[in-house]
């Protein structure tokens, strides 16, 4: 926690007994000052905090104050002054100054100020990490393919990034509408804002119009508070209607009129609530044919489907397996802290040959399990479940992929000696004397490497 501060006063007194206190009492490293532009010019030494007295040689305090937030405006400052002048003190604060001591300086309350500062900052700091961590992961580079199908997925994608047209979002079950949908949420215009997931499937009917607009208090049994909805919470950045087929006639009348009003009424009030969101929504139904059988109202599937967008299942995209299978090792290998390198060739034309009801999903969820149980460094069939172990079909499989070779397996050690001693007892009919013999080991490491492999032999 080695923590950077700078001290800018002229006083030579002051600056001694603060560096004093700041770096020999309290700790931190400290660079001074005696004006202010020497101060500014060594802002890209990134100081944590900024300790700036008011009345300087050269530039006004406040000044200095101001280019230090035009830098970066979250980095804290703390601001000093003799003239203990109410109006100069509020006049920083309003400019972004972290807190004001007048002098002589409280030691007993700066010590904690500058922990509150600093920790302030780094919270600030991390927050934005997340945030850039969170926009990384929803870029496109991690949606894999190399299909022409999902390039013109990709190219109508960047067509909505910077607009607010409602998008429709069609495909099965694990193709990846969801991933599609915050790519388009954190790529556009509306990235800083949220992006907010309402699953329509998954929420009872009488459940789901309070998730959706909020209730009042009272409003029914059970709402003892009032409660913010998702529209109102997603105020600003983009709603993401997922399964919207399972929504009701009677709540899609609702939906409609908040498309096309941009306002709504919390259930059991009567305030009408403007809302600003851009709508996305997904399906894996046939929605034009849910119109038809009067399952899904018309005019609300013209509305969300202006921009409809259709992702193709993986057994219509099957070169894609080999990149996804790539990708997964990837990033399993790191959250499992594996290093498994690839996949046989046979395992490799199994997958190749199944259909992949569950998709892209199915296929990482497979690709885990596989992981999970190899012990070697090459995933094998005989880990595969078995209704794809077991499918047969003719596809063929690219010649150059390079992971996916069939050479033999490299085994770990413990599992060769695990499989020497069963060997051993087997040959030997269980007589631990002979097994041990015949392994060259005494028989107190044989009877260890038993227990350790919790492995018995016949007692006679
Ligand atoms: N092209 C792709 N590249 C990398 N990962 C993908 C791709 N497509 C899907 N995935 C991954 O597959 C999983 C399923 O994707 P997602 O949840 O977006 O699908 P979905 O269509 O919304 O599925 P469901 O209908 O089951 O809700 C996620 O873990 C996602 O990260
Ligand atoms: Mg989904």
């Amino acid at each position: 926690m080695d923590k950077l501060i700078f001290i800018v006063d002229d006083e030579p007194s002051i600056l001694k007994l603060l560096t004093h206190w700041v770096r020999n009492q309290w700790h931190y490293t400290v660079k001074t000052f005696e004006n202010g532009q020497e101060c500014l010019d060594s802002l890209d030494d990134h100081p944590d905090l900024i300790l700036l007295d008011i009345m300087l040689p050269d530039i006004h305090g406040n000044e200095v104050l101001k280019r230090i937030k035009q830098y970066n405006e979250n980095l804290p400052v703390i601001m000093l002054s003799a003239q203990g002048s109410i109006e100069v003190a509020l006049d920083s604060i309003r400019q972004g100054a972290f807190d004001y001591f007048p002098k002589p300086i409280d030691k007993n309350r700066l010590e904690p100020a500058i922990k509150n500062a600093i920790q302030n900052y780094d919270l600030h700091r991390r927050v934005n990490q997340l945030t850039e961590d969170l926009q990384s992961e929803y870029s496109f580079d991690n949606i894999i393919s190399g299909d022409r199908k999902m390039q013109d997925v990709f190219k109508l994608v960047s067509k909505v990034l910077n607009n607010d047209i409602t998008v429709l979002i069609n495909g099965e079950s694990g193709t990846g509408k969801e991933l599609v949908a915050r790519a388009i949420h954190y790529n556009g215009i509306r990235k800083d804002k949220p992006f907010v997931v309402v699953n329509c499937a998954s929420i009872p009917r009488e459940l789901l119009e309070s998730e959706l607009f909020g209730h009042e208090k009272g409003s029914f049994t059970g709402a003892h508070q009032r409660k913010i909805g998702k529209f109102e919470v997603a105020n600003g950045g983009t709603l993401f209607l997922d399964e919207i087929g399972e929504m009701e006639m009677s709540l899609q009348a609702k939906i409609l009129r908040v498309i096309q009003q941009k306002e709504f009424e919390r259930v059991g009030g009567n305030e009408e609530i403007k809302t600003d969101v851009r709508i996305i929504s997904a399906t894996n139904r046939d929605l034009k044919q849910a119109v038809d059988d009067k399952e899904f109202r018309e005019d609300l599937y013209y509305r969300l489907s202006s921009f409809p967008i259709t992702i193709p299942p993986l057994r219509e995209r099957r070169g894609d397996i080999v990149l996804l299978v790539e990708h997964f090792l990837e990033v399993f290998n790191k959250k499992l802290g594996r290093s498994i390198k690839g996949i046989g060739k046979s395992t490799l034309k199994q997958l190749y040959d199944y259909d992949w009801p569950g998709n892209v999903r199915e296929l990482e969820n497979t690709l885990e399990r596989c992981m999970i149980l190899t012990d070697t460094n090459l995933i094998m069939p005989d880990s595969l479940p078995p209704q794809i172990k077991e499918s047969e079909g003719n596809q063929s499989i690219p010649a150059n992929a390079q992971l996916f070779t069939d050479e033999a397996p490299v085994v770990p050690i413990e599992k060769l000696k695990e499989e020497a001693v069963k060997h051993a007892l087997k040959v030997t009919n269980g007589n631990i004397v002979d097994a041990a013999k015949k392994l060259k080991v005494g028989r107190a490491t044989f009877y260890r490497m038993m227990e350790k492999y919790k492995m018995e032999s016949k007692k006679d």
